[in-house]
């Protein structure tokens, strides 16, 4: 939702603040504020909108104000509680101005602790949920700011992560986290807090994931840890791998557009770790997560997610079901969570999310918990809420993803959901060695498959040119490709603001063919081989529509050259790996519908990188 961002150092803060926001602008950015103890005492500058209006106010400022302090803190924000304002923004102070909090969550009690702080003198001049945690730690600084934040603390009900620095105490910053992430980095002689590791691998790649209700104390030479009744404990640092270059957009013009091309690399090292050699044959080894014979007795499978992390959670039905014939669900999580679900304890809960803490995933993984069902979560976030609360983590090796609409993240997402599925059906001995051999085979091919229909990209980027102002764009398809047709509508959807839908191709003449006419494309995908004629089918009913039509299939399938008005290419893999191919064209199409309608793909208006409230 919000990012937010603290240095406490030796440099100037404010400079750092901003370059960490900058690479946290994914998660908010209708406005962005900062905070910093300079010689003057506490100074806040915000402004509404992008990070850069803040930057050109903070350029305008006089040596020895805002720049003159090398403690501070940062938020950029994505309004849930008041509208995108300068007044809403971020830090948010006590009455005296002396203490100042960025805050990235929902404080479910803010209501009723606003009367009752109102009642005991503090003055509101927010609209925000977040104003409420300046007061209360006014309300309990007795002049030691860790002890005010424990106070707080008990007061508030809902999700937080906070930065709090404080005029008086101005050699350290807090840090506390409750359903939200924040990380801490340990530098040398400064350390830092941000929402997401890239705000501080210029930094350091030392970082502490922070544990529910724990509060970190950052000095300038050393980070303590306490408990939320104020025990200091130790704790060991996590080293990040991957580079601070991962993090940039690297000569592409949008991270979208770049992460669209890390996909083979992000498929090859999503992979690589997880096959094995026996006896001259590839098997796959899911041993070093915990993956064995004892989950071979579910009676069901059940995968929940939100969003593109649900539509890999469709594929995974049909995938389940094909190579273990256990029954298997995918459900919307932000459905399941309410819907009174029945749980057995021989049930595989299996939990999808790249960033591991959507709030209603996390909620719909705790009841199934609770329920006794087994956890497997596939997440691209290392140390995150699921990656820590699931039974068992298979780790998407994507790499940081900073677009806001996913694509790295969920053709890994369904490497994962195949290398799961196929080894549960090899323990359940319902797919044949020759069957997993040829799969694993596949599979070991997809990466150099997606290099050749990025190769190819020019053709979508040609016919995107064509039809960039459609006002309806419809995807159709049967079985998986239903569920990749969902994922490009939505890739559609999100980045230019394009009405689109997907429909199973069969359900096209229940209703939905009342909208076709000479404004829709339809684009068919047809890589399920044994429906091919009824895929031809349906594209003939929307072209007698008039709807221009696209066909995306394998290139040794020549079936649809005189149906469609123009066919796109993937190389030919089994039917059911298909979904990590054909999605590359979608995700093409969508980017650069929106680059040609002048949009911003990397930053769509109203959504965030990462959900976590409701
Ligand atoms: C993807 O393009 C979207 N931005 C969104 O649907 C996302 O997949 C969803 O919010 C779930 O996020 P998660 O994978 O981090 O749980």
């Amino acid at each position: 939702m919000c990012g937010i961002v603290g240095y406490i150092g030796n440099e100037e803060a404010a400079p750092v603040l901003i370059k960490g926001l900058k690479r946290l602008e994914y998660r908010g950015y209708d406005s962005a504020g900062i905070a910093v103890l300079g010689k003057p005492g506490l100074l806040i500058r915000k402004s509404k909108g992008a990070l850069q209006n803040l930057e050109a106010k903070i350029a305008g400022e006089l040596a020895g104000d805002i720049l003159d302090g090398s403690v501070g803190i940062g938020h950029t924000r994505w309004a849930t509680h008041g509208e995108p304002s300068d007044i809403n923004s971020h830090p948010h102070t006590d009455v005296s101005g002396k203490i100042a909090v960025v805050h990235n969550g929902i404080i479910e009690n803010h209501a009723k602790l606003k009367a009752w702080l109102t009642e005991h003198g503090a003055n509101f001049r927010s609209e925000t949920d977040t104003e409420v945690i300046a007061h209360l730690l006014n309300f309990y600084y007795k002049g030691d700011i860790l002890q005010a934040v424990i106070e707080a603390l008990k007061r508030l009900t809902g999700s937080y992560a906070l930065g709090i620095i404080c005029e008086n105490d101005p050699d350290r910053i807090i840090a506390v986290r409750k359903e939200s992430p924040l990380v801490v980095g340990a530098g040398a002689g400064e350390n830092l807090i941000a929402s997401d590791v890239p705000a501080l691998l210029e930094y350091t790649r030392d970082v502490y994931y922070l544990e529910d209700r724990e509060i970190a104390v950052l000095y300038r030479d050393r980070i303590a840890f306490y408990n939320d009744e104020g025990d200091e404990h130790q704790r060991e640092s996590s080293h990040i791998d991957w580079d601070a270059g991962a993090a940039e957009k690297g000569g592409y013009e949008h991270f979208m557009i770049k992460e669209i091309h890390e996909q083979p690399k992000a498929l090859r090292d999503t992979l690589r770790a997880r096959i094995k050699i026996d006896n001259n044959s590839k098997t796959i080894n899911l041993e070093e997560i915990g993956f064995d014979a004892s989950w071979a007795k579910a009676e069901r499978v059940v995968i929940a997610a939100c969003g593109t992390a649900y539509h890999a959670g469709v594929i995974g039905k049909y995938a389940f079901e094909k190579f273990t014939r256990v029954h298997t669900e995918a459900a919307i999580a932000s459905e399941y969570r309410y819907s009174n679900p029945i749980f057995n304890p021989k049930d595989i809960f299996l939990i999808i999310s790249q960033s591991g803490e959507t709030a209603d995933t996390l909620a719909a993984m705790r009841m199934a918990k609770k329920g006794g069902a087994r956890i497997i979560a596939i997440t691209n976030a290392v140390g995150s809420t699921l990656a820590r609360e699931a039974d068992l983590v298979m780790y998407t090796w994507a790499g940081p993803e900073i677009a806001v609409a996913s694509t790295k993240a969920f053709t890994t997402q369904l490497m994962c959901v195949y290398l799961i599925a196929l080894q549960l059906g090899r323990l359940r001995n319902t797919i044949s060695d020759a069957e997993l051999a040829a799969h694993i085979a596949a599979l070991e091919s997809l990466p150099e498959q997606a290099e050749r229909i990025l190769s190819e990209k020019e053709n979508i980027q040609r016919f995107a040119s064509l039809q960039f102002n459609k006002s309806k764009v419809f995807y159709m398809g049967r079985l998986f490709d239903y569920a990749v047709s969902m994922e490009s509508a939505l890739k559609l959807k999100e980045i230019s603001y394009t009405h689109s839908e997907a429909f199973a191709a069969g359900e096209l003449k229940h209703g939905p063919i009342a909208l076709v006419d000479d404004t829709t494309l339809v684009t068919a995908l047809c890589t399920q081989s044994a429906l091919f004629d009824k895929m031809d089918s349906n594209i003939k009913e929307v072209k007698a529509r008039f709807a221009a039509t696209a066909v995306i299939t394998y290139d040794d399938v020549d079936y649809f050259n005189n149906t469609a008005d123009q066919v796109f290419r993937i190389p030919r893999t089994p039917d059911s790996l298909s979904p990590i191919l054909a999605i590359i064209p979608c995700q093409l199409y969508a980017y650069y519908c929106s680059v040609l309608r002048g949009l911003d793909p990397d930053k769509p208006r109203n959504l965030a990188k990462s959900v976590t409230v409701e």
